[in-house]
């Protein structure tokens, strides 16, 4: 099977980040056909119209959109801010949206982890981050979900050593695997 390109986005742009974690846990569990990369969304701009409009396109838009462009399937991996998403994530869903009718999210596969120190896992978050990827054509694995509660317990330095949550990621992943082959050859 040809290798599959795969963005990664971790919501949080803190240096200890659980989300990264995270992220960096799935991607090395990911099968050997898919080639994860963790994308950078702390660098954008917040998005103004007004760039895309005066031709004033900032050069880490161009740099972020080529890249995403380029993604065939994506996996994000959020914490939940006030019971939503980081302003961080969805200016990258914004950034990447624009110029209207070229956006580099459509039609391709991806899911979503949630992660939070509390124990309702970023629900709020999850959720909210399900309704611009209906708009955005993104076509997002239903089951299973995975909200990541207590996390703080699944780590140890910043990596998930917890064999509870070793073996709930690996089927996680197994699953996003399945379901990115049904898009792709
Ligand atoms: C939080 N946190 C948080 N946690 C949660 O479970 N639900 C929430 O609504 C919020 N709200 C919230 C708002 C803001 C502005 C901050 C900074 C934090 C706590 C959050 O889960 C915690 O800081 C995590 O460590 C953030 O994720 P990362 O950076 O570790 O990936």
């Amino acid at each position: 099977m040809d290798t599959i390109k795969v963005g990664v986005f971790a919501g949080s742009l803190r240096k200890k980040a659980f989300s990264k974690a995270v992220a960096n846990y799935l991607m090395e569990i990911l099968p050997d056909w898919m080639e994860p990369e963790l994308l950078d969304i702390g660098k954008l701009p917040l998005y103004c119209q007004d760039y895309d409009e005066e031709g004033l396109v900032p050069e880490e838009y161009v740099l972020f959109r080529n890249i995403v462009r380029e993604k065939q399937a994506f996996l994000f991996v959020t914490p939940e801010y006030n019971r939503s998403v980081p302003a961080a994530l969805k200016n990258a869903l914004d950034v990447g949206s624009r110029p209207y009718g070229q956006s580099v999210w459509a039609a391709k596969p991806g899911a979503i982890v949630s992660v939070s120190p509390s124990a309702i896992g970023g629900f709020g978050a999850n959720h909210h981050l399900r309704q611009p990827m209906v708009f955005l054509d993104i076509y997002l694995m239903q089951q299973p979900e995975c909200y990541l509660g207590n996390i703080e317990s699944a780590l140890e330095d910043g990596v998930v050593t917890s064999e509870r949550t070793q073996k709930f990621l690996a089927n996680y992943a197994s699953h996003f695997s399945k379901w990115v082959k049904r898009f792709v050859n």
